[in-house]
């Protein structure tokens, strides 16, 4: 039965809309002489579409992961400007990143779009991680166990017991996120061991074994402190993630 000590650290830079094809080589040239590689963290990089494929090239055989940021839910079809799970396999993507609070507030990104994103991710052999987290307001006006509810439950509705250990959750309060505020551990703890209890409502072994991240505003400098709550997994990490060494301290944090 796997519990705390059985969960592999996990820690992903999602480089949002960063990083041209040139970019991405530099950038994993300089990242991987610098990670702490078969030391038991996973490890992924969040690239948009159009660097995918040259980061899979230049990963490849270091174990690290790429991640898409985002997909559609059907296979295929008329849907002009989406990307699909299969489209990404084909490119020997690991993952995706779904629900973003970014997507949610500029994309219209909804939980009944995720219900149907989150299983077809599976399906089709990805990875996913699925972010929710409250506004400052709903914080504020103590909703934020009513919010990170609604999202979980409704995010991993159409996964079944048996697969749901598979998905990656990242908690990300959407007033941490590049703003510099970073939850305090305690927060996070508190936020994470809450979502885990929400798994824990379908499944007690899916609870034990699933990730959940943190993220927003993880630096270098505060990761230590947050990686080493309980039931913090590992972090999402955005614009800490766009330096190299930055995102490879990070990573190593999450050995400690
Ligand atoms: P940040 O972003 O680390 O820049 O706050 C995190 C995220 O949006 O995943």
């Amino acid at each position: 039965m796997p519990d705390a000590s059985a969960r592999t650290p996990y820690v992903a830079g999602n480089w949002k809309m960063h990083m041209t094809v040139a970019a991405t080589r530099a950038y994993v040239d300089k990242l991987l002489g610098r990670l702490p590689l078969g030391k038991g963290v996973e490890i992924g990089l969040c690239a948009p579409f159009t660097a995918l494929a040259v980061a899979v090239e230049c990963v490849d055989g270091s174990g690290v992961k790429v991640l898409a940021q985002n997909m559609h839910q059907a296979a295929e079809g008329a849907f002009t400007g989406e990307v699909s799970g299969p489209m990404l396999v084909e490119l020997g993507v690991a993952g995706v990143v779904l629900g973003h609070s970014e997507r949610r507030r500029d994309n219209c990104e909804t939980d009944r779009a995720l219900q149907e994103k989150v299983p077809a991710a599976l399906e089709a052999g990805l990875a996913p991680i699925l972010c929710v987290g409250e506004s400052e307001e709903e914080r504020e006006d103590g909703e934020t166990q009513r919010k990170l509810r609604h999202q979980v439950q409704e995010g991993l509705l159409s996964v079944s017991d048996e697969r749901l250990a598979e998905v990656t959750i990242a908690y990300e309060p959407i007033w941490a996120i590049g703003t510099g505020r970073v939850a305090t551990p305690d927060q996070a703890q508190e936020a994470i061991a809450f979502i885990r209890a929400l798994v824990g409502d379908r499944s007690q072994e899916a609870a034990r074994a699933v990730r959940v991240l943190y993220g927003g505003s993880v630096n270098a400098e505060n990761a230590g402190e947050i990686l080493s709550q309980p039931d913090v997994d590992g972090a999402l990490v955005g614009g800490a993630s766009l330096d190299p060494e930055e995102f490879a301290r990070i990573v190593g944090a999450a050995l400690t």
